[in-house]
């Protein structure tokens, strides 16, 4: 969304495209916006299924005057990734609330009450255009305001909305009752504010208003049947000194405003941000922001960042040349070749190959009580609960600690017991998977010390852990996960060594791992050197239904991992099976026909897969195997890929980039969008 002063509407159009064109990575199935009319309260739309430059096509037929010069407007633009209701036109955002859009909302995330909310409107007559969840909402708004017999303000209202919404979400509300003026909302989905202005601020932070007990009815509360009530009170408000941004000089300044779910999408308008906090409520009209808070009465205590009395402006590190695709065809393919760079980048000034020390500044003072801790457990989802699994045995050998690993998703169903002594890592790339977040919020109530191992810098989980540590692969656009996942497999293992350097019995053990981690790099880059082999690899299997990845140990995430990334972006099926199950089941599907990547690079298991490679070659499998250079004993006849011997815990972060490069091959093979999946979205902000 976009609040702009003194700009053609071209100009207008252009942020908005730009900024959804941005957000592409995070996958979406389609796109739209909403820009001001040439009459007040006229607004026109433009939607469209698919890609942004689909939206932008249509926009250029169209017969709208572009270069009309709009004084002060607000613009919402969005892409959608169907949750109720399949991708279509009529489902894609920007979502009136009737014919005339008195409001206009966008909306990320889930209205869990949807149904309760969709039946009491159709019961009060308004009639729904959409199969989204979000158009309840803004026919809500539009049915409180109808009740108001004097104009509330905007930010009330939309209090009053929110008050009556279960689930998750971040929105954007615009209306023709306010114009120039727009309020957004989040709880559970992320939102930050963009702030550009010419002069040098007075103030880097704005006042929070926190207002009292809220004393209004419940609208939905009532049953059914029963008539819908109105707000009968006025929250009193305890505390409002919301400030206006100022320049040096004490002026307000001409301030323009941009508000997005991701900070990429403004990046090249901005770099200074304010990132909201859930159930904050920001109010922009006349060049000034103002942020309330929405008083909740069930859904816990909030935490101390959402208490705070005020939200900072931060100046934002991230280059947008980073986010972009360099040299290569696809994002994937940029960030696969980045990993000799980027593990360094989660290595820097934390690992000193000198004396074999781990500096994690970001742990330091908790080190004592995460030594002290009886259970450790790791929470995440897809390619980072992968990297999980993968550090998992490394970590219980130099913790000595029992490390428990879980699906996010899981974890919550299953209502895990945790207690205070317990410590819980979350793992994300993203920073806002919706489930890690609902997890840690669950972990945190009950008392455990939380660790967040998080990429995006002033992410939810970053700002919501006790302490943790960024990985620094630098900004991943690719659906597909790739360097993040070498990259939290690194951060795991120097968690882990930290945490094991006071044991003198592990000293001989610590520095064959840190030398290790010192050949990464070139090791990394032998392996992609090998891509034109890979290539040809994938020729060979690739007009094959299915492909099984065999391993176990070590390797048996590198096998879930290298399977995820198969199926999710070549589409083809494929599994990841640890060798040890092998007699359970698996052992059936082998024949002359079932290709099968097996795992075989030298650690303490070897003989234990040579065993799992004697059993299906004696069911007539021919697998390909993933082994060591130089390995002898591996059959001449075999088709192989040869990588560099590392020690045994960092086996698996080489082992995986051939089947990185694999997965990119069979995809550009069966001509899939690399980069956008069908059906994926980079990050799943909704439970
Ligand atoms: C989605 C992405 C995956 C990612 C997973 C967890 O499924 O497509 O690539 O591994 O979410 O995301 P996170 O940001 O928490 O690591």
């Amino acid at each position: 969304c976009s609040y702009l002063k003194e700009k053609s509407r071209k100009e207008v159009l252009e942020v908005l495209c730009a900024g959804l064109a941005r957000q592409e990575y995070r996958g979406y199935d389609s796109a739209g916006l909403v820009v001001d009319g040439d009459k007040p309260g006229q607004v026109y739309f433009f939607k469209e299924v698919g890609k942004v430059a689909g939206l932008r096509k249509k926009i250029a037929a169209s017969a709208i005057d572009v270069d009309k010069t709009l004084m002060e407007q607000v613009s919402i633009a969005h892409t959608r990734w169907a949750t109720h209701g399949p991708p279509s036109e009529r489902n894609c955002h920007p979502i009136p609330s009737d014919p005339n859009a008195e409001f206009i909302i966008v909306h990320n995330g889930i209205v869990t009450n949807n149904a309760e909310l969709r039946f009491v409107l159709e019961k009060r007559g308004y009639k729904f255009q959409t199969e989204t969840d979000t158009e309840s909402v803004a026919i809500l708004t539009k049915y409180i305001f109808d009740q108001h017999q004097e104009k509330p303000s905007f930010t009330d209202l939309v209090k009053a909305v929110l008050k009556e919404l279960e689930g998750s979400f971040a929105f954007v509300f615009k209306s023709a009752h306010y114009p120039n003026e727009v309020v957004t909302a989040r709880r559970g989905s992320p939102l930050l504010i963009g702030v550009k202005t010419d002069k040098k601020l007075k103030v880097d932070f704005v006042d929070v208003e926190i207002a009292g007990q809220d004393n209004s009815e419940s609208l939905i509360d009532a049953p059914p049947a029963g008539l819908l009530s109105v707000p009968n009170a006025t929250p009193k408000v305890l505390r409002t000194q919301s400030r206006a941004f100022m320049s040096e000089d004490g002026l307000p300044q001409p301030i323009e405003f941009f508000i997005a779910s991701d900070a990429a999408a403004i990046i090249e308008h901005t770099k200074r941000v304010l990132y909201l906090e859930d159930d904050d409520i920001a109010h922009i009209a006349q060049g000034e922001l103002h942020i309330h808070r929405l008083r909740r009465t069930e859904g816990g205590e909030p935490s101390p960042q959402q208490q705070a009395a005020t939200r900072t402006i931060e100046t934002l590190e991230i280059e947008l040349a980073a986010i972009m695709k360099g040299k290569f065809d696809t994002f994937m393919q940029k960030e696969i070749y980045e990993q000799p760079e980027s593990v360094v980048n989660t290595m820097r000034g934390r690992v000193n190959f000198d004396d074999f020390k781990i500096t994690l500044g970001g742990l330091r003072a908790y080190l004592p009580i995460m030594r002290r801790g009886r259970r450790i457990v790791f929470i995440a989802c897809g390619t980072s609960y992968h990297s999980c699994i993968a550090t998992r045995a490394i970590f219980e050998e130099l913790t000595e600690i029992p490390v428990g690993v879980e699906l996010a998703s899981d974890f919550l169903d299953r209502k895990t017991p945790i207690f205070r002594d317990d410590i819980c890592f979350f793992v994300s790339q993203s920073g806002e998977t919706a489930d890690t977040i609902l997890a840690l919020r669950y972990c945190v109530e009950r008392g455990a010390l939380s660790v967040g191992v998080v990429n995006t810098v002033g992410s939810t989980l970053s700002r919501e852990t006790h302490c943790g540590v960024h990985i620094n692969a630098g900004p991943e656009v690719g659906v597909a996960s790739t360097k993040a996942y070498t990259s939290q497999y690194v951060a795991l293992l120097m968690i882990a060594l930290q945490l094991s350097e006071d044991r003198i019995s592990f000293t001989e053990r610590r520095r064959q791992i840190i030398d290790g981690l010192h050949a990464l790099p070139s090791q990394i880059k032998t392996i992609l050197d090998l891509d034109g082999d890979v290539q040809q690899l994938a020729k060979v299997v690739g007009d094959n239904k299915s492909l099984l990845l065999m391993g176990r140990g070590y390797q048996y995430a590198t096998c879930l991992e290298g399977a995820l990334k198969i199926k999710e972006i070549s589409y083809m099926h494929s599994e990841g099976i640890l060798a040890g199950e092998l007699k359970h089941g698996p052992l059936a599907l082998i024949d002359e026909n079932m290709p099968v990547i097996i795992i075989m690079t030298q650690d303490s298991l070897y003989p234990k897969v040579q065993s799992a490679f004697a059993q299906i070659t004696a069911r007539k499998a021919a697998p390909i195997i993933l082994c060591n250079e130089g390995d002898k004993a591996i059959p001449a006849n075999a088709r192989t890929i040869r990588v560099p011997k590392t020690v045994d815990c960092l086996q698996g972060l080489l082992n995986i980039i051939p089947l990185q490069l694999l997965s990119y091959h069979l995809a550009v093979r069966n001509g899939c969008d690399v980069d956008f999946p069908r059906n994926l979205a980079k990050s799943v902000t909704v439970e």
